[in-house]
């Protein structure tokens, strides 16, 4: 019988918490703010997303720098599998079975560390990257007019291009998890407990018994 806290340590469930919040109230807010334009500053909404982004930032960096130093939770090689060809030739074999599954209309196998997997969040963490990144460039250097060219027009144009992509991410990577929740494939308390260990009387999966 072992905990669910067991799968995913502390710091990466307290990194993962951390950006998985900000990226909602980002995505959020970019509904409804209006950015400063010349002779208009930018509105109450704004301000907090400008303020949250530059905190999403924060969370990336500690994210990155757990996966680097844990000795629990995918690897760095299975996030990001890109430089190596056996790592590339696993990604397509798990697609294959993913998609052979899909095609008899079943849900594929649950993996925790599945390539497949592991390379969409690490896709995930590269994507929450460059959208920090690029709002943050943004947040420095803007004349108050998020169309002004240079810099200011490089940094909006890869967060406005990238925007609906983290809209995809959020509803594919947090529906997934929802639906291995409810198929019991994994609890959704494996990634949103900050328990350092979880109480005795779980299952491998993390139900209650
Ligand atoms: C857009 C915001 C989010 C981002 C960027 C994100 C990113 C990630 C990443 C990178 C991982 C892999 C962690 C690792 O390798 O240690 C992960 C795992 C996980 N995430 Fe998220 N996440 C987000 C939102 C959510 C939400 C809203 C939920 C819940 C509905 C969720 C549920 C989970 C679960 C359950 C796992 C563990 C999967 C497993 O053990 O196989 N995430 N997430
Ligand atoms: C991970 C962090 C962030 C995420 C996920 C995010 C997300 C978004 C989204 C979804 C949009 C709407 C794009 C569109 O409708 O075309 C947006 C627009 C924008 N964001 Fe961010 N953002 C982040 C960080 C930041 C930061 C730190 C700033 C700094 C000020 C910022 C400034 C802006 C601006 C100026 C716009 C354009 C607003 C407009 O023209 O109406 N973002 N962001």
């Amino acid at each position: 019988m072992s905990n669910p806290t067991a799968k995913h340590g502390l710091p990466t469930r307290l990194a993962h918490a951390g950006l998985g919040i900000a990226i909602i109230l980002q995505l959020l807010t970019s509904l409804g703010m209006q950015a400063p334009y010349p002779g208009r500053a930018g509105d109450f909404l704004f301000g907090i997303h400008s303020y949250v982004g530059l905190g999403a930032l924060g969370f990336v960096f500690l994210f990155w720098l757990v996966v680097m130093l844990r000795r629990r939770g995918a690897e760095m090689g299975l996030l990001i599998p890109w430089f190596s060809r056996a790592r590339i030739r696993a990604v397509w074999r798990d697609t294959r079975k993913h998609l052979e599954a899909v095609l008899r209309l079943r849900l594929p196998a649950y993996d925790e560390h599945g390539p497949l997997a592991s390379a969409v969040h690490g896709l995930g963490l590269l994507l929450m990257t460059a959208m920090a990144a690029s709002g943050t460039l943004y947040f420095f250097i803007n004349t108050g007019n998020p169309d002004a060219g240079g810099w200011v027009a490089v940094s909006m144009f890869v967060h406005k291009t990238l925007a609906n992509l983290v809209w995809a991410y959020l509803i594919g990577h947090a529906g997934l998890a929802v639906l291995h929740h409810y198929t019991q494939h994994l609890s959704l308390a494996e990634m949103w407990s900050f328990r350092r260990r979880h109480p005795a009387g779980a299952d491998r999966s993390g139900h209650a018994r």
